[in-house]
């Protein structure tokens, strides 16, 4: 959830260490590594947006930002534009981090994208709250917060972010698949299961232009067996076409781990197109040590990391890259859920392509490899 070191508030200068993979006091390498020379942006450039998660101005070094300008082409706010930061009491606005991102990514040539309109969490208890009659809140009261909410938000953001994660996460865990298996939160105990039709409504009523994305985890699994979240999501999607939402695609999280069943991962990428969808791979991590369900909370796994598994961590990445730069016609973004090891909710977990101190991993070739043909993995 937030960013324990966006929220600490520490900017500390890229240190320079040389130390060897696995050690624990680091993730640096023995000798400079050969630096990448091309951006991730630009190795997947005509195929699909590179992007990072990120509150950016203010928040990060110098370095930090040199790093999101070489290497991506959208940045997703990580906290700041989610409904309880943004929008904490009715009425009252927190424009200030939004802003800033906003601004500093059009000064440097690279989009937004908006993240998100609809959760269960991170999102102000006043929506639930009595209306000035005191009375509890009725279907009536919610729907008018809620369109007020998006119309605001999506309306000060109009022609500035590309796209929108309008509902994240809907679907509750341990299903079957035989329905859609909402999660029963506040907005669907209040409105019911057509809240998610009628944000995506409002949103494209705010901004004609954006692109509007259902956004979850896990609903890559159990796609080969066309089973478990993955059918769910398949059942809710196809309702929420036949209900005519204006709905442009989905966004697979990509909270992945050493095991991710990769199979699943390409054919939940053909079903979702089978649909006329498009696939954005949302909060991209890889996560090296420990356990990983997809889902928050998780602190699980600490310094020490073998270079096996760093290498390990490689060969996933660059499987997954494989699989998405083949449905490159369907993916439109692949954005890694934070820009380093340090800058990551799964810190401890060392999930991301830079490490620490922002010096690349293994993993960060094994992708360019397979962006340039250099490297073709072998699928399962
Ligand atoms: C979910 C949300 C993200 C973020 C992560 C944890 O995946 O979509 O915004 O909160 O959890 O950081």
């Amino acid at each position: 959830m937030t960013s324990r070191l966006a929220a600490s508030g520490l900017i500390a200068c890229a240190i320079l260490a040389t130390t060897v993979y696995g050690q624990n006091n680091g993730d640096t390498k023995s000798a400079p590594s050969p630096a990448a020379s091309v951006g991730l942006k630009d190795a997947y450039a005509g195929r699909f947006l590179v992007g990072c998660a990120g509150d950016l101005p203010g928040r990060y070094s110098d370095a930090e930002l040199a790093n999101i300008k070489a290497n991506y082409n959208i940045v997703t706010p990580e906290n700041c534009m989610k409904p309880g930061p943004i929008h904490p009491a009715e009425g009252t606005y927190n424009w200030t981090t939004p802003d800033a991102l906003v601004q500093w990514c059009q000064g440097n040539n690279i989009k937004v994208w908006g993240h998100t309109l609809v959760w269960h969490t991170q999102t102000g208890r006043w929506f639930f709250e009595p209306g000035a009659d005191g009375q509890p809140v009725t279907r009536e009261l919610a729907m008018e917060r809620l369109k007020k909410h998006i119309m605001t938000v999506v309306g000060r953001c109009r022609g500035r972010v590309l796209g929108w994660d309008v509902v994240n996460e809907a679907i509750a865990d341990g299903g079957t698949g035989a329905t859609e298996n909402l999660r029963t939160s506040s907005w669907y105990k209040v409105i019911g299961p057509d809240v998610l039709t009628l944000a995506f409504k409002w949103a494209h009523e705010a901004d004609p232009s954006a692109q509007l994305y259902y956004n979850d985890y896990n609903i890559e699994q159990g796609a080969v067996q066309n089973k478990g979240k993955h059918a769910s999501s398949m059942l809710l999607l196809k309702r929420l076409l036949q209900e005519g939402t204006p709905i442009n695609g989905v966004g697979i999280q990509g909270h992945w781990h050493l095991d991710t069943n990769i199979a699943d991962v390409e054919k939940a990428i053909t079903d979702y197109e089978s649909l006329g969808l498009k696939v954005s791979i949302s909060e991209l991590d890889v996560t090296a040590t420990g356990t990983n369900t997809g889902a928050f909370p998780t602190r699980s796994g600490s310094g020490t990391v073998s270079p096996e598994a760093f290498q390990k961590q490689a060969e996933v990445y660059a499987k997954l890259f494989d699989v998405f730069k083949r449905h490159s016609r369907t993916i439109s973004r692949v954005t890694f859920w934070g820009i380093s090891d340090r800058r990551s909710w799964r810190a401890g977990q060392r999930p991301l392509v830079f490490d620490a101190q922002l010096q690349p991993k293994p993993a960060l070739q094994a992708i360019l490899d397979v962006a340039s043909g250099k490297k073709v993995p072998t699928q399962p």
